[in-house]
């Protein structure tokens, strides 16, 4: 007996140091995700607002936006965030020739530099769509102009692209059949891509699976488990519509030679509302869609085509824009205007979101550790996790796993002999029917109440091969650098552990 206690001890001392191993590696490691800083509303805070929002709260450390707009730059001043500007469509043809290009650096990006830091300038946004022949004919003139005016200016990293919809390829689908449009492929896209090539620059693109998918492939598009879409010519499976996009365009760049080129995905995301018409714009979606992005994109997996790659990835878009023409464009955001979280709301109110007026506020006085209070790493996205909470009494917990088990729900694995039976305690229990409850159940808050013996955390408590389910994911881009997050999600880690372990 005494071994078994010493033994579970050391285990718990081990899981801990792995889990503050974790939390400090993934406090300083850097992440690809970046957010587009749309504006096309009226009520959105002020930029200096947004910039310490960002800054304090969140683990985004690049913005997108769509103009050159100093008062964002300005903001944006010594916060560490990189901005990408854009040259509006209307300014391509003038910035091909040289002093209309130094003096749109001298006004736009030279005031704000060094203390902002200018990631890209990119041209235009989706210039190939417009069909306008004089802006596609001026666009590879202007972007090498405008890059020659920075070189002279001494701003060489500063590195210059253009943003491109997918509409730029004939085919797509399989993605090794991806190619770009005749007549472009050479006479535009090659010379593009060169230009990449010696500007060490990357080619640009908006992969939207919003736009592209087929209802019968919802979660083809969403990330989720699906029966793959098989591309016979490569003997690649692909499990995603986002990386078969990537991989239509990575085989639309090899087929003019430029594959060594990098790609950065300049926009892409899901709207969380929608018409009638439009029943995958919802909140359900636009979080899977988001959350699985994330963690996709952040786990350097790559594509079927392109392994073990990590692409800088723009998020469309930080909030939701009021002055959009249609409802689901309107809510592509991750945050409203008054930077309360577009989804899971109820959970990141219990302690990190700011409020209404005071995105700045400093972190409030330490609060009790719960297991609800639990704050992810930076930019990392976790799935949610139900089980019981400390003071829930055995007899309520033994009432749970009755009520679960009595819906339907497979309880084989906390009978004996299946993987969740030890250790044999109606904790231990019912933290696996509470879980499978609650993720069978569409993972909402409610499904975790079990008349308050239930909470959510975002630590799995699968123990050896006890394998806890965990369908729902939450975009969480909360910050938890501070030593009070850190020590709300040591307290979170230790109160799961000491609840599910022992
Ligand atoms: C600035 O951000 C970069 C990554 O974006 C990071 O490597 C660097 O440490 C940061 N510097 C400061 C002073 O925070
Ligand atoms: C593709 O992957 C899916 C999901 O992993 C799998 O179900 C399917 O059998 C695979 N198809 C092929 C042809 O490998
Ligand atoms: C990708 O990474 C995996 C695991 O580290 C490795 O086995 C594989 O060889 C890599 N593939 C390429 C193409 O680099
Ligand atoms: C919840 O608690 C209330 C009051 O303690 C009790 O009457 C009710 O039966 C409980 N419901 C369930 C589902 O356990």
């Amino acid at each position: 007996m005494a071994t078994v206690t010493k033994l579970s001890h050391l285990h718990l001392l081990l899981l801990l140091f792995l889990l503050l191993h974790l939390l400090i590696d993934s406090a300083s490691a850097a992440y690809p995700i970046g957010v587009n800083y749309g504006t096309v509303a009226n009520n959105l805070p002020p930029p200096q607002q947004v910039a310490k929002f960002l800054k304090t709260q969140t683990s985004i450390n690049s913005v997108k936006i769509f103009d050159a707009n100093p008062d964002i730059l300005r903001a944006f001043a010594n916060t560490n965030i990189s901005v990408t500007v854009t040259v509006g469509n209307g300014d391509i043809p003038s910035l091909a020739k040289m002093p209309a290009a130094q003096s749109w650096i001298a006004k736009n990006i030279q005031p704000h530099h060094p203390q902002t830091i200018i990631r890209y300038i990119v041209l235009g946004n989706e210039i190939m769509a417009t069909s306008d022949k004089v802006l596609i004919a001026y666009l590879l003139p202007a972007m090498s102009t405008l890059k020659s005016a920075l070189d002279q200016a001494k701003l060489t990293h500063i590195q210059v692209s253009t943003p491109h919809s997918l509409g730029i390829l004939s085919t797509s689908e399989p993605p090794s059949t991806g190619r770009f449009r005749k007549g472009y492929d050479k006479a535009v896209f090659a010379r593009i891509l060169e230009f990449h090539r010696q500007t060490k620059s990357p080619f640009m693109v908006n992969p939207y699976p919003y736009f592209g998918f087929d209802p019968q492939k919802l979660n083809y598009a969403l990330f989720r488990p699906n029966p793959g879409v098989f591309d016979a010519a490569t003997g690649k499976n692909y499990t995603n519509m986002f990386d078969a996009q990537l991989d239509a365009v990575y085989s639309a760049m090899k087929k003019v030679g430029y594959e060594d080129v990098d790609i950065v995905v300049g926009e892409t995301g899901w709207s969380s509302a929608g018409d009638p018409n439009e029943p995958a714009s919802n909140l359900e979606n636009a979080l899977s869609y988001n959350g699985n992005l994330v963690r996709h994109v952040n786990s350097g997996k790559g594509t079927p085509l392109m392994p073990n790659r990590t692409f800088e990835t723009y998020i469309f878009a930080l909030f939701n824009e009021n002055l959009k023409p249609s409802i689901s464009e309107q809510n592509f955001g991750l945050f409203k205007p008054d930077f309360s979280p577009v989804y899971n709301v109820d959970i990141l109110n219990d302690k990190s979101t700011p409020g209404a007026t005071a995105p700045a506020a400093s972190p409030a006085a330490p609060a009790p550790p719960a297991p609800s209070a639990s704050a992810p790493g930076p930019g990392v996205v976790r799935g949610r996790w139900c089980v019981p909470t400390r003071g829930a009494s055995d007899a309520a917990l033994q009432a749970n796993i009755d009520y679960v088990c009595g819906t339907g729900v497979d309880c084989r694995p906390i009978q004996q002999g299946g993987a969740c039976f030890e250790p044999n305690v109606v904790r231990s229990h019912a933290a696996y029917a509470m879980n499978a409850y609650y993720q069978a159940n569409g993972h909402q808050d409610l499904n975790c109440d079990f008349n308050k013996t239930g909470a959510i955390v975002y630590s799995d408590p699968s123990h050896g091969a006890c394998k806890f389910s965990v369908e729902g994911e939450s975009v969480r881009l909360e910050k938890s650098e501070s030593a009070l997050g850190r020590w709300n999600m040591l307290w979170t880690v230790i109160a799961v552990i000491v609840v599910v372990v022992l």
